[in-house]
């Protein structure tokens, strides 16, 4: 087996659009850095949808912000890289990012009351740089973005184009964070939690917004949320997290999703609720993984092919006991 895939980088060949290739990130806490994350490698290939789960504090955000170029001051990239199309985006000092964010990749980011330009009218914010491109007037701007806002769900846009974000619901905040993402068509679209704050109805419009996307465009997402019935529905392929690495992913989901290799996605799966029969709550999955300060500093174990495009990290003695149904609460 190649270092590689024995890493966990699926062999996507010409069609892969994002790759995440031994990914580690440190956090400088009181002066120490900190593993945050730890070899992630994960690929996405056009027209696909990956989702991305693990419980609160796994390094799913820290993932997304990283292959942005947008962490914070406190973190940093110690090793690995990502590429898109091919291209490296980490090495020649953020310029590649620069050119390719919200026309290659754009980033539904989960807190949309961070993410927008609190003195910008929302509808400037939505269509600001796609109206720039395309050399539109202001008109012509407003138009598609109360299009676009028509689209993810806001009722009446022409009351709402001209307000400011604080005037807005958290909800609809959302909303225009995500027409800000899809404005310019982008390949790729990294969503952090982009349908919490919405209403089911609404949910299902956004999806199907992106189904479209995918279907037309064959824009490739990378999905990040903790709705595994919203994992099922949009995505095909999905990796797990836990405490800063992948620990399992499948490029067949569904494969995946009916027989887990690793304890910690079994636990996760088991934990989801179901409509009919009792819920099972495990007594390893607390709903956050441990801080960054109480895990080990060392690298995990490589992960392993367990089937075609099926990887898993051998389990150590410590997570099968953690997270085997034996601990059921
Ligand atoms: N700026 C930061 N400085 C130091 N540590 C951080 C910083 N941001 C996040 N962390 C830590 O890194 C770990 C992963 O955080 P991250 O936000 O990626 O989790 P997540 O999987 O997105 O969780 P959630 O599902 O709650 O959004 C957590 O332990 C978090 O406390
Ligand atoms: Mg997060």
């Amino acid at each position: 087996m190649s270092e590689a895939s024995a890493r966990g980088v699926a062999q996507a060949g010409n069609d892969a659009l994002l790759e995440i290739d031994r990914l580690c990130v440190s956090a400088r806490i009181e002066g120490r850095d900190w593993q945050a994350l730890d070899n992630v490698s994960l690929t996405v290939r056009r027209g696909e949808a990956r989702g991305l789960v693990g419980e609160s504090g796994s390094g799913k955000s820290i993932t997304l912000r990283a292959a942005m170029g947008l962490l914070p001051q406190t973190l940093s990239v110690s090793s690995g890289g990502v590429r898109f199309k091919g291209s490296d985006l980490l090495t020649d000092g953020g310029k590649s990012l620069a050119a390719i964010r919200g026309t290659g990749i754009s980033m539904v980011f989960q807190e949309p009351a961070v993410a927008l330009n609190p003195v910008l009218r929302v509808g400037r914010q939505i269509v600001d740089s796609v109206a720039w491109r395309r050399g539109w007037g202001r008109k012509q701007a407003r138009e598609f973005a109360v299009e676009l806002m028509t689209q993810v769900g806001i009722r009446d846009p022409q009351r709402w184009v001209d307000a400011y974000p604080h005037q807005l619901s958290g909800g609809m905040r959302q909303r225009v964070m995500i027409a800000a993402a899809i404005a310019c068509e982008p390949e790729m679209i990294f969503c952090d939690e982009p349908t919490t704050a919405l209403d089911v109805t609404v949910q299902a419009q956004i999806l199907k917004l992106f189904k479209k996307l995918q279907d037309d465009l064959h824009a490739g997402f990378l999905y990040v949320t903790h709705d595994l019935s919203v994992v099922a529905e949009f995505c095909s392929t999905l990796s797990v997290m836990y405490a800063g690495r992948i620990v399992e992913q499948a490029d067949d989901l569904k494969a995946m999703i009916a027989a887990p290799v690793h304890p910690y996605t079994r636990a996760l799966l088991a934990s989801v609720p179901r409509i009919k029969g009792p819920t099972k709550r495990l007594k390893g999955l607390s709903s956050s993984a441990p801080p960054l300060t109480e895990r080990s500093q060392e690298p995990g174990p490589s992960l392993a092919e367990v089937g075609p495009g099926w990887q898993a990290a051998p389990a150590s003695k410590e997570e099968i006991e953690l997270f085997s149904a034996g601990g059921e609460a």
